[in-house]
């Protein structure tokens, strides 16, 4: 990594591991954008971006030049009324009214190390040399506005982290309306988006489509980082695959309201910036007051998805993941689709007998277990032990699952209050609500007013009451609905424009304060199974419920998608009943086990009614994950079959050292008479030979280039195959 300025030039060389990426200060102080792409040994500023006059494009004031215009150059941030006629990164309303600001290079800084994004979450490093950080200082004197465009380079990854952050240097409060974490501006091109939409229960759906002339509006408006769309896209070509191509990746470290622009101009130059939504937004700054964005990532490969998907997945567990990154995680038995809010103590503790019985090693018990809660209608926000769901307590309880070998883990949701509740009763004000009008329920509940410090104390005194009693080893952090009325009734008129935001940094001092007090506790994020999936909760939490839909056949997808950003071992994936709860479908514990066993395995299902032979399968899945789960969950992951657009859909995880690898083989629909399937590895030894679980040895190149036949005939639909390999000698 290094980061050049060529003074003479006025030129800043951004040099990863393998991408470059360069600004020029243009005539007027404009800082350009040039290039992002291939590395390049040595750039000498020689090629400029083409200057030509274009009719109706204004010029730059500073310049004589007419070829110099805002409306064609390529730039690193944009503003308002000032001859940029594209959809804008920063917006601002001054005190007077005027919103054009216009901002130039005034100096830059170049430092060993990171800066801190105070509250938020933010990629680190170990040890400060393993990175370095370019601050450029654009100012508006005019204006009196300051905006700091900040671009880490790490070590040991070709992501360059980027943000923002704009001050207030004038006497005069002004309001920020949008501020995105980074732009890029791309000369002409035949660019793909490839996105990640969904719905509940429909996560992480993969849309890759040609970008046309005009605005693509991608993000949610939901208040959270939303099932809708992930924060996180990439930039393509539709020659990009697998294996080779561009691939341009960027993922915001943030759980809130964001927005992605993709602007293809008159010209077919493509305009891309990503941060927090700007929807509502309305940030007073006064006097010497600064805005931070929060991060995003992004990175370039020419060597296709899956490299692109390497790169992420290790700089998520070297520089996002802070607990327990690497961390072999639990086999749990969650109670939730076993029981829903069905149950007692007894039923519980016979539920977690036979789970221990089948090997599984952690009890989680699910929503439920506190106030009077036995449907989803009443007592959020009261979190005290149901005595009558369990008469001795709950540390009591806790007490019975650890003397029958497993560890335990509760279920919390911390941000919501039931109208039903004592909390809502005393305190109608914390919810988020205008007053006088009657809220919008969600799921029968009201979101609390995380921006409010008194609100995040009471509810975090409430549950270190309960945790402190507990002996408990992991937490499940749920958030089941969108925010509406964001209103806060604490905050004076010209403030309600910061709510949405105030609530997730208030989130986010909540969770620090909690696995603070619980450092060695193991939190699993969820809202809703994948409402809340990003690279901020990956900050707080390691692991995920990626969807509320358990059903194997969808999960496939679903895991796919997620797979483009985020490692395996974050995910969390249940074995459910069948007929499955979400969708109806049946299919065989194979596999369902199959699928589950490609993540953190646990159990979701009433085990107490399963059949002998049932039971003898879960325990051969789970003797089996248990000896493999070092490589399913911390080796190399590979997209090998695409179940987005083929009736297969497959993976493979490699060890460090590629002596091993497990091979997932799933196939939708039965066909009769169809075709033979050939399976291509990837990441292996080329030179090595391989034997397989089934007696068979093959050289690692015959199966990276010739491939692996599937077999023919695999009974029924969502039938799957699972081959283990292993370099021979070792
Ligand atoms: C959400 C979660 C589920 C479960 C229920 C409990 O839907 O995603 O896993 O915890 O809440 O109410």
């Amino acid at each position: 990594m290094s980061i050049i300025y060529d003074e003479k030039q006025q030129l800043f060389h951004l040099q990863t591991r393998n991408s470059s990426y360069l600004m020029e200060i243009e005539e007027g102080g404009v800082l350009a954008h040039l290039y992002f792409g291939e590395k390049i040994d040595s750039y000498h500023g020689i090629r400029k971006y083409p200057r030509l006059e274009r009719s109706f494009s204004p010029n730059v004031p500073e310049s004589k030049n007419r070829e110099i215009s805002l409306d064609t150059l390529l730039q690193e941030s944009s503003s308002v009324g000032n001859g940029d006629f594209r959809i804008p990164s920063c917006q601002i309303r001054l005190a007077n009214g005027n919103s054009t600001v216009d901002f130039r290079y005034s100096s830059h800084q170049i430092f060993v190390g990171k800066h801190e994004i105070k509250g938020m979450p933010q990629s680190f490093v170990k040890k400060s040399d393993q990175a370095e950080t370019l601050k450029i200082i654009l100012e508006d004197k005019n204006a009196q506005v300051n905006l700091e465009l900040y671009y880490t380079l790490f070590k040991d990854s070709s992501v360059i982290a980027r943000s923002e952050k704009l001050i207030n240097k004038g006497a005069e409060p002004l309001f920020l309306t949008k501020l995105m974490s980074f732009q890029i501006d791309f000369p002409a091109n035949e660019f793909e988006v490839m996105h990640f939409e969904g719905a509940w229960a429909r996560e992480q759906t993969i849309m890759r489509e040609k970008i046309g002339k005009g605005v693509k509006l991608l993000g949610s408006r939901r208040g959270t980082s939303s099932h809708q769309e992930n924060p996180s896209f990439i930039l393509t070509s539709s020659a990009t695959t697998e294996k080779s191509g561009d691939v341009y990746g960027f993922c915001l470290v943030y759980s809130g309201n964001h927005e992605t622009n993709l602007e293809k101009d008159q010209y077919e130059q493509l305009r891309v910036m990503m941060g927090i939504n700007s929807f509502e937004f309305d940030w007073k700054l006064e006097s010497n007051e600064q805005f931070q964005t929060p991060e995003v990532l992004m990175n370039y490969t020419n060597q296709g998805f899956t490299d692109h998907s390497l790169i992420f997945h290790s700089f998520m567990k070297n520089h996002i993941i802070r607990k327990f990154p690497e961390k072999e995680r639990p086999i749990l038995i969650n109670n939730w689709e076993a029981t829903y809010f069905d149950f007692t103590e007894e039923k519980l503790l016979h539920l977690a007998e036979e789970a221990s019985h089948l090997g599984i090693e952690l009890f989680v018990l699910d929503d439920g277990w506190f106030g009077k809660r036995n449907s989803d209608t009443t007592s959020l926000g009261d979190w005290k032990v149901n005595k009558q769901k369990f008469p001795n307590g709950l540390a009591n309880f806790s007490k019975k699952i650890s003397q029958r070998g497993l560890s335990f883990g509760l279920w919390i949701e911390p941000e919501m209050v039931s109208p039903e509740s004592t909390l809502y009763e005393q305190h109608p004000e914390w919810a988020l609500q205008v007053p006088g009008k009657k809220g919008v329920l969600g799921r029968g509940q009201y979101v609390l007013d995380f921006s409010q410090a008194t609100v995040r104390k009471h509810i975090f005194e409430q549950f270190v009451a309960v945790l402190d009693t507990l002996d408990f080893s992991y937490i499940k952090w749920d958030m089941n609905r969108s925010l509406t009325d964001v209103f806060s009734t604490v905050l004076p008129p010209d403030k309600q424009g910061t709510v949405y935001h105030r609530y997730v940094l208030g989130l986010y001092e909540f969770l620090e304060m909690l696995i603070k007090r619980y450092p060695n506790v193991l939190f699993e994020n969820c809202s809703g199974g994948g409402g809340r999936f990003d690279a901020g909760m990956l900050y707080y939490m390691p692991q995920t419920w990626i969807s509320d839909n358990t059903d194997a056949g969808a999960r496939l997808q679903i895991r796919y998608g997620a797979s483009y950003f985020y490692p395996i071992n974050v995910m969390g994936a249940h074995v459910s009943a069948i007929p499955n709860h979400q969708t109806g479908r049946m299919i065989s514990l194979e596999t369902r086990g199959n699928v589950a066993m490609s993540g953190i395995l646990g159990y979701e299902c009433d085990l107490t009614k399963l059949s002998p032979e049932e039971k003898e399968t879960i325990k051969k899945q789970i003797s089996f994950y248990k000896q493999h789960r070092k490589l399913i969950q911390t080796g190399t992951f590979y997209r090998l079959s695409n179940p987005f657009i083929k009736n297969e859909g497959a993976w493979s995880f490699v060890s460090p050292d590629k002596s091993e690898c497990l091979l997932f083989y799933f196939r939708k629909t039965a066909i009769a008479s169809g075709p033979i399937n050939i399976l291509k590895l990837s990441g292996l030894d080329k030179k090595a030979i391989y034997e397989t679980d089934q007696g068979v040895a093959y050289s690692g190149e015959e199966l990276m280039t010739l491939g692996f036949y599937m077999e023919y005939y695999l009974p029924g639909d969502y039938a799957s195959k699972r081959v283990y390999l292993k370099r021979r000698g070792e």
